[in-house]
């Protein structure tokens, strides 16, 4: 029993550092999102949507850069409270992307703020997957 485990845990250590820095987190993400009907993720779309300015409702230009800042290795700063954000990349910040309910709450609200509405699966699919290449 105990071996099993072990072989687990390595054919998992190894899943997780072929697919550049996926978190179990991310993994969960992943297959809910493709659940919901989206596929193909793609880090290249994802940074369009991530670097994408719009009209917010305060009538400022916003992307998800407003805050994260447009270097991901390094902190960011919330345009309103000036208060730093850590790093988004995995590279950087070790802490990034590991627990999925986190990811959900501030994808909802962060999307709703820049976006005006909540990502889809697809978008969420596609941000992740660019995040976790940096
Ligand atoms: C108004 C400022 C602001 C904007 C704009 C913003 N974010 Fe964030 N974001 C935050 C803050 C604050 C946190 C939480 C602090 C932290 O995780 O360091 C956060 C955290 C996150 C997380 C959680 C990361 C993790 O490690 O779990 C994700 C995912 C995220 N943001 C995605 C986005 C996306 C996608 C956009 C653009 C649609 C965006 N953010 C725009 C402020 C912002």
């Amino acid at each position: 029993m105990k071996n099993l485990f072990t072989v687990m845990a390595l054919i998992g250590a190894l899943f997780a550092a072929s697919a550049a820095s996926a978190t179990p987190a991310t993994n969960t993400l992943f297959a809910k999102y493709k659940a919901a009907g989206a596929s193909g993720f793609s880090a290249e779309r994802g940074q369009k949507v991530w670097t994408k300015e719009l009209l917010s409702e305060s009538g400022e230009m916003m992307s998800c850069t407003t805050c994260h800042g447009k270097d991901l290795g390094k902190e960011g700063k919330h345009h309103k409270t000036g208060k730093l954000i850590k790093p988004m990349a995995p590279s950087a910040n070790a802490e990034r992307f590991t627990d999925a309910k986190k990811i959900e709450k501030w994808f909802k609200r962060n999307c709703n703020d820049v976006l005006g509405r909540e990502c889809t699966a697809q978008e969420k699919g596609d941000i992740l997957t660019f995040l976790l290449s940096q």
